[in-house]
C-alpha cells in the first residue's frame, strides 16, 4: 500500500514546513525592501488570498484525488491528451528551484557556522560585504555546503513521508515559530526599531505605479506559498479522505504568511535600527543583517539564531521539493526510494552548480544583466511557477467535472465552492496572464 501521513496534524506542520522557507524570510525582506514596504505588502497579501490560496486548494485536492505522483494526477484524459505532458512543468519547477535554493541554504548554514566559531564576528564593521564576497566568490566552499544541505535533506526524504518528512517537522518547525516570534519582539524594543515597523505595515501608494512591483508581489506569492510546483499535488497525495481541504489550506497560507510578516518585523527594525539599507536585495540577510547583529545587545547570540533559523526552515522546504521529482521516479519507474533519491540528488546538485558559482568563477557570466543565480530565481518565480499554477487551475476548474472537482475539495456543500471554482476558473488564470504578458514585454 502506498504511504500515508501518520495524522492530519503531521500532514498540516509539514506542509507549513514547506511553504515557510528561504522566501519568508531572506526573499520576502528583500523583495518587500526592494518593491517599498507596506504598500507591497496588501499587493501581496492580494495574491496570497484571490490567487494564492484557491490554487493552493487546487493541487491539494488534485493530489488528494490522484493518490499519485505529480505527473500522473493530470494523466486522467487518455493518451491523446497534452494534459499527460502538463504535471512536468510542476516537477521540473520543483527541481529548477531546489537546484539553487540549495546553494542559498548552502549560505545560510555556512553562516551558522561563522556565527558560531566566532569567524563571522571577526570580518570588521566594514568586512561584512568583504566576508560574503570572499566566500561566495570562492571556488569550492559554496559548493560543498550546497552539497551538505542537498544531503540532509536527502537523508530526512529517504525516511520516508512518516518516519523522515513529518518526524522532522513536527518538532522543527513549532521551534522555529517560537525563534522568529522572539527575534521580533526583541528587534522592535531596539531604538529606531519602529521605523522599521512603519516601513513594513505602513503602505506607500506610490510604489503602485510601477509595473514591476505587481508581477513582483505575485511572483513572491507564489514562491513564498509553494504554489505552481506540484508540492501540494505530491503532499497530498499520501493524505487520507478526513482531513479538510479547505482548513488545512487555510491554515497553511495563513501560516506562511504570518511568518513571513513576522520575520519582516524581525528584519526591518534591525535594519533600521542601525541605519541599513532595506533595498540591499537578495545581500540583506548575509551582509547587511550581520552588521547590523554586531552592533546589536547579545548580536552574536541573536545572529546564530538568525542563521539557524533560515537554515532549517529552507531544510524543511528542500525536503518538499525534493518529494516532488523522487515521488515521480518512485512511482514511473519502480525504483526503491532510496535510489530516487540518490539520483534526483545529484542531478539537482549539478544543475545547481552554475548557480554556486555565479558570484565566484562564473561571475561575468550573466543573463539579462543578472547574475545566473538571481536569473535562475526569477525566471522559475516570475515564469515557471505562475505557468505551473495556469496549468493547475485550467485543469481543476474546467478540466474536470464540476461537481467531481467540489467534491475533491470537501466542497461540495453550500456556496463557498462555487465562489473557489470560479476564482479558480476566471480570477487566477486571467491574473496569471495578464501579469505573465506584462513581465515577457518588460523583460
Ligand atoms: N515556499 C518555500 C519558501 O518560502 C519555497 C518552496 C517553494 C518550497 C516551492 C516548496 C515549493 O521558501
Amino acid at each position: 500500500m502506498r504511504e500515508q501521513w501518520g495524522s492530519s496534524a503531521g500532514f498540516i506542520v509539514a506542509t507549513i514546513g514547506a511553504a515557510v522557507g528561504l522566501g519568508n524570510i531572506w526573499r520576502f525582506a528583500y523583495v518587500t525592501g526592494e518593491n517599498g514596504g507596506g504598500a507591497f505588502l496588501l499587493l501581496y497579501l492580494g495574491c496570497v488570498a484571490l490567487i494564492g490560496l484557491p490554487l493552493m486548494m487546487a493541487e491539494l485536492a488534485l493530489g488528494r484525488r490522484a493518490g499519485a505522483d505529480a505527473v500522473t494526477a493530470f494523466d486522467t484524459c487518455g493518451r491523446a491528451s497534452i494534459w499527460r505532458h502538463a504535471g512536468w512543468i510542476g516537477v521540473i519547477a520543483a527541481a529548477l528551484i531546489l537546484s539553487y535554493y540549495a546553494v542559498i541554504a548552502g549560505w545560510a548554514l555556512r553562516y551558522v557556522f561563522g556565527a558560531a566559531t566566532g569567524g563571522l564576528w571577526q570580518a570588521g564593521p566594514a568586512g561584512y560585504a568583504a566576508y560574503f564576497e570572499g566566500f561566495i566568490g570562492h571556488g569550492v566552499e559554496p559548493i560543498l555546503w550546497q552539497a551538505t544541505m542537498l544531503a540532509a535533506a536527502g537523508l530526512v526524504v529517504s525516511a520516508g513521508i512518516k518516519g523522515g518528512i513529518e518526524r522532522l517537522n513536527r518538532w522543527l518547525m513549532p521551534v522555529l515559530a517560537v525563534i522568529v516570534v522572539m527575534l521580533a519582539a526583541f528587534a522592535m524594543t531596539l531604538p529606531g526599531g519602529m521605523r522599521g515597523v512603519a516601513f513594513v505595515l505602513s503602505p506607500d501608494w506610490s510604489v503602485l505605479a510601477r509595473p514591476a512591483v505587481y508581477l513582483n508581489a505575485l511572483g513572491q506569492a507564489f514562491f513564498s506559498l509553494g504554489v505552481g510546483m506540484a508540492v501540494f499535488i505530491t503532499y497530498a497525495s499520501y493524505l487520507d479522505r478526513r482531513t479538510s481541504i479547505p482548513r488545512a489550506a487555510v491554515a497553511v497560507a495563513a501560516g506562511d504568511t504570518a511568518f513571513a510578516i513576522v520575520a519582516g518585523l524581525a528584519i526591518f527594525p534591525a535594519v533600521f535600527a542601525f541605519g541599513g539599507d532595506p533595498a540591499a536585495g537578495p545581500r540583506l540577510a548575509f551582509v547587511t543583517l550581520p552588521q547590523v547583529f554586531a552592533h546589536m545587545p547579545a548580536g552574536t547570540i541573536i545572529g546564530l539564531v538568525f542563521f539557524l533559523l533560515l537554515a532549517a526552515a529552507a531544510l524543511t522546504s528542500m525536503m518538499s521539493l525534493l518529494e516532488v521529482p523522487v515521488s515521480v521516479l518512485v512511482e514511473r519507474t519502480g525504483l526503491p526510494r532510496a535510489g530516487a533519491v540518490v539520483i534526483v540528488t545529484v542531478a539537482v546538485f549539478l544543475a545547481g552548480l552554475p548557480s554556486a558559482l555565479s558570484y565566484g568563477v562564473l561571475q561575468h557570466w550573466t543573463l539579462g544583466g543578472l547574475p545566473l543565480l538571481d536569473w535562475v530565481d526569477q525566471a522559475t518565480s516570475n515564469i515557471t511557477l505562475p505557468l505551473g499554477g495556469l496549468a493547475v487551475a485550467i485543469f481543476v476548474g474546467w478540466r474536470i467535472a464540476p461537481r467531481a472537482a467540489l467534491a475533491d475539495a470537501d466542497l461540495a456543500q453550500g456556496r463557498t465552492g462555487w465562489i473557489w471554482l470560479w476564482l479558480l476558473r476566471i480570477v487566477v488564470p486571467v491574473t496569471i496572464l495578464l501579469i505573465l504578458l506584462r513581465s515577457l514585454a518588460w523583460w
